[in-house]
């Protein structure tokens, strides 16, 4: 309970400073990250499947890097791609010493980078992130769709959250300058909907509630990296 309260105030002190990348009040509920990592989960019994390698984008406080470690496998990677130095220094702390993460803590490594600046030389078997996409302008949503399909494998499946109806909302409602970035944003996600959607799950136990939205490559993707 204490740690859960000190991540609440940390996740909010940081709202306070960072709005725009912190994107959020709280961090994410233990429902979401199940939604998240729920394609994680469904590839078999992490001691038996084969390794692989797994991206977390925007970890924040780690809400939902608890979930992907506790489904990591003994030879599989995780990569935590996060901008913010405070949660960096948070996580690292967490993956040294904190039951939950520390068992783990060998296979996980914490990139202090945007991820649009970002580079590996793998190709991620899943790619899950928690970046506040409606709060960006729209050539910084441009890069980071560019940099998660870069990334994914062509088999992979990248899972993203968005607070439910917000963007259809803030593309009608609020000043002019705003729906038009809302609107610009949304004609940069909808093809990426629209085309490689695999699944969208509801979650309403989460502040705000949420979509879960998961998406592939297809099989015609110019970017699919070769395996
Ligand atoms: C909405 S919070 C999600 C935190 C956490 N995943 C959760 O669900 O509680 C967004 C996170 O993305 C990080 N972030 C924002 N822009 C980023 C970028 N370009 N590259 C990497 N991380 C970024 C923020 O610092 C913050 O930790």
């Amino acid at each position: 309970m204490k740690q859960f309260l000190a991540d609440h105030f940390e996740f909010f002190r940081q709202f306070r400073q960072r709005f725009e990348t912190t994107g959020s009040i709280a961090p994410s509920s233990r429902f979401l990250a199940r939604a998240l990592c729920s394609p994680l989960a469904r590839v078999g019994n992490p001691a038996t499947r084969r390794p692989l390698r797994i991206l977390e984008v925007g970890p924040g406080t780690g809400a939902v890097t608890r979930k992907v470690v506790s489904l990591l496998g003994p030879n599989d990677r995780l990569d935590l791609v996060e901008l913010n130095p405070e949660f960096v220094t948070l996580l690292r702390g967490k993956l040294a010493s904190q039951p939950g993460f520390a068992h783990a803590g060998d296979r996980v490594l914490v990139h202090q980078v945007p991820l649009e600046e970002f580079q590996s030389d793998t190709a991620y078997d899943f790619v899950i992130s928690g970046l506040p996409l409606n709060n960006f302008p729209p050539d910084l949503v441009q890069k980071v769709f560019d940099a998660y399909f870069r990334l994914l494998g062509p088999e992979g499946t990248l899972s993203y959250f968005e607070y439910m109806a917000i963007r259809p909302l803030r593309k009608r409602i609020g000043p002019r300058p705003e729906r038009a970035r809302m609107s610009a944003v949304d004609a940069i996600i909808r093809p990426h909907l629209d085309t490689r959607r695999v699944r969208k799950d509801w979650v309403f136990v989460n502040f705000p509630p949420a979509w879960v939205q998961h998406l592939q490559h297809t099989a015609e993707d110019p970017s699919a990296p070769a395996s």
